[in-house]
């Protein structure tokens, strides 16, 4: 393998010891970060995510409160058990894992969440924020993306930048943290032309498609740097990208790998917004 791997473990883990030791301040002076993380029906992986989230949170001293709903519940349900979060003072930070199961409605939930504790920044207030440049809560697989970059010597300035996916979740706002930090970004998606050839002229290349293995050796420029967002099971069942990763190693700089790149930074930025909630608080 020619790529220095890139590994988002490792960072994930320098971030969050910084995170412990603000939260012990932060309980010294009589505050303890609080997150509640809401999950409804039994999605496996949306069950995973959310173990690792509430384990996260307890590694760095937040207080983590699981509220598991049924699949059945309705919308009013959720919706009263989101107001009652948002009335909690010792609750900073609401979140929702999604995809929630149908017919319940993703945008709903969102929008109801108080902007103040969305530390997904998924609402529309905290979306206008970051679209202009002025965000208390980072995007958070976003924002782990462009951490690793920060802490892997990357420049972004003046850089051709290619994002595969155009998600509210992810390709909108990853694109917009990639402008903010002066790249000139391309967004592709599944009706983009000539694919291989626009992906081929990126130095940074982010790939957030959710289809394994879909970015291939000769979608890569010679040094690239390749961020794998996806998370998938392969033929037999293993975790796997968005990137065919032996292959793109050969030509990449620096690549991250799945897993241990992109996922355990996203957690770490979504319990540095629950940080940055309980600070506000403090205040
Ligand atoms: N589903 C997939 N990614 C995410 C995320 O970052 N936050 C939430 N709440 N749900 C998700």
């Amino acid at each position: 393998m020619k790529a220095k791997l890139i590994d988002g473990k490792a960072i994930a883990a320098a971030v969050r010891a910084d995170l412990a030791a603000e939260v012990e301040t932060l309980k010294a002076g009589g505050t303890e970060p609080g997150l509640a993380v809401i999950l409804v029906g039994e999605d496996p992986a949306s069950q995973v995510y959310v173990r690792n989230k509430t384990r996260a949170c307890a590694e760095v001293g937040i207080h983590a409160e699981e509220f598991r709903l049924p699949a059945d519940t309705t919308e009013d349900e959720l919706l009263a058990l989101v107001a009652e979060l948002n009335a909690r003072t010792d609750i900073d930070g609401i979140l929702c894992q999604l995809p929630l199961p149908k017919p319940l409605d993703d945008a709903a939930v969102i929008a109801a969440i108080d902007p103040a504790k969305d530390v997904d920044a998924f609402s529309a207030v905290n979306v206008g924020h970051i679209m202009i440049g002025d965000y208390t809560f980072l995007p958070c697989t976003p924002a782990g993306v462009m951490e690793m970059l920060h802490r892997s010597g990357v420049e972004v300035s003046g850089k051709r930048c290619v994002v595969i996916g155009r998600s509210n979740i992810v390709g909108k706002p990853m694109a917009m943290l990639l402008l903010h930090e002066n790249g000139t970004v391309t967004v592709c998606h599944s009706r983009t032309e000539n694919l291989a050839a626009v992906c081929r002229e990126a130095d940074i290349l982010v790939a957030a498609v959710g289809r394994a293995k879909f970015v291939t050796a000769d979608m890569v420029k010679e040094g690239a740097v390749v961020i794998d967002v996806g998370m998938n099971r392969d033929e037999s069942g293993k975790l796997c990208g968005d990137v065919d990763f032996d292959a793109v190693a050969e030509i990449a700089s620096q690549i991250t790998p799945v897993p241990g790149g992109v996922g355990p930074m996203t957690i770490a930025m979504l319990l540095k917004n629950t940080v940055t909630a309980a600070k506000r608080r403090a205040k």
